[in-house]
């Protein structure tokens, strides 16, 4: 019943939003604040939960169902839109997508604003001839369509879609499914080419992760020092393997950014010190490689009983035992999964057994030496 109201209202919606003036290019309607923005824009968005919200739609499962809630998902981010729903929500279908594309394959960012304005519109009118108990919002319309611009920028960066700023249905719908997991990323994460060299990286990572990677970061992080050395560090080489996805030099980024008291440019990894042989030796027990067993060894060893700064300035803190361990990866594979990747960039698939030479290679040179990364 929502649903049929705010396509019927959206109608009129449309030759409101005709009148608007669309300024190019988009300016600073900063996506990353608008959670804090206290004004007109959040109010606006939070106005749609009158019509989308678990206390106000019949079928909470399955959100997605109401168009409005489209118009909502997108204003608030998928993370925030789902967090207050039922987990494990069905994937946005394209009867859904249709509501707002019009039946057409795409839904343009003019479709979009439309349809934002529309479903405002609407709020007022379905509310009327509810009986909703909830605690209302008064609707209101954002500041500017420039607004509304910047939140579906977000979609079209993810999406990969800069382009022409439409985004097919089931880019539309991985959007909502999967941009929110832990590792997935876009394909860019601005399609602002400034703000997008100023964000730091996406790190790619497989769905057995499970934040364990971002913990051997942080703990390498405790010694990383100016980042002009990290491979005569065991936690930092654990972490440059974990971020095979990606590369070594957007590890050391990460780091050099976390890092504010360093104000030198990042020393990549062909300029970074060789691998130490103690390294290397703490690694293979000794022996003259390091076989797929030590990795995985390594990786959960480092990861038990974990350390923490207590106290100093960045990369030269004290650090004490933290009193937890993990997170662990859900699956052992996890491990196996990114040493595949360094056995088959060194040329070990077959044994997964490497050589300090190799293995210092694979630190050094992996960032900008393509090689294969499957075995
Ligand atoms: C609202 O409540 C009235 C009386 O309880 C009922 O007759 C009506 O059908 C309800 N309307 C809706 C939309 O649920
Ligand atoms: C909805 O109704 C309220 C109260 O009458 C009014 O203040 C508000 O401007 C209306 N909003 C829209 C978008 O029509
Ligand atoms: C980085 O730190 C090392 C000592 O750990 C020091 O020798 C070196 O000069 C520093 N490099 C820069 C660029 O600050
Ligand atoms: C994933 O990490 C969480 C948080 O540390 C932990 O509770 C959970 O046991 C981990 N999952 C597995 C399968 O180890």
């Amino acid at each position: 019943m929502i649903f049929s109201s705010s396509l019927v209202l959206g109608a009129t919606a449309v030759s409101l939003v005709a009148g608007l003036a669309l300024p190019s290019p988009i300016q600073e309607a900063s996506l990353l604040q608008r959670d804090i923005d206290p004004g007109q824009d959040s109010r606006s968005c939070s106005s749609i939960k009158d019509v989308c919200s678990p206390d106000t739609i019949s079928d909470p499962s399955n959100a997605l169902s109401h168009a409005a809630c489209i118009a909502l998902v997108v204003c608030e981010s998928p993370k925030d839109f789902l967090a207050q729903f039922p987990p494990n929500q069905p994937r946005l279908s394209r009867d859904a997508f249709n509501a707002v594309s019009g039946g057409s394959d795409v839904i343009t960012q003019q479709q979009f604003i439309d349809f934002y304005y529309g479903t405002i519109a609407s709020i007022n009118s379905t509310i009327a001839t509810s009986n909703s108990s909830a605690n209302l919002l008064t609707p209101e319309y954002p500041s500017s369509a420039e607004t509304v611009i910047a939140w579906w920028q977000d979609a079209v960066a993810w999406t990969g879609f800069c382009s022409t700023s439409s985004i097919p249905y089931s880019n539309f719908a991985d959007w909502i499914e999967y941009s929110t997991a832990t590792g997935v990323c876009g394909a860019v994460q601005s399609c602002d080419a400034a703000k997008n060299a100023a964000t730091p990286a996406c790190v790619p990572q497989r769905p057995t992760d499970n934040g364990s990677c971002a913990e051997m970061v942080s703990q390498c992080i405790l010694f990383a020092g100016n980042t002009t050395h990290i491979f005569d560090n065991e936690y930092c080489v654990l972490a440059s393997f974990c971020y095979s996805q990606s590369t070594v030099d957007v590890l050391i980024k990460a780091l050099v950014q976390d890092d504010y008291l360093y104000i030198g440019q990042p020393v990549l990894s062909i300029n970074q010190p060789r691998l130490t042989q103690s390294v290397f030796n703490t690694l293979s027990g000794g022996n003259t490689v390091v076989t797929q067993q030590n990795v995985i060894d390594a990786y959960y060893g480092l990861l038990t009983n974990t350390l923490r700064s207590c106290g100093g300035p960045p990369g030269a803190v004290t650090p004490c035992p933290s009193g937890s361990s993990g997170p662990y990866p859900t699956d052992v594979s996890y491990v196996t999964d990114f040493w595949e990747t360094v056995s088959a960039w060194t040329g070990f698939c077959s044994t997964r057994n490497i050589p300090y030479k190799n293995l210092a290679d694979y630190l050094q040179y992996s960032s900008t030496v393509k090689a294969p990364t499957s075995c």
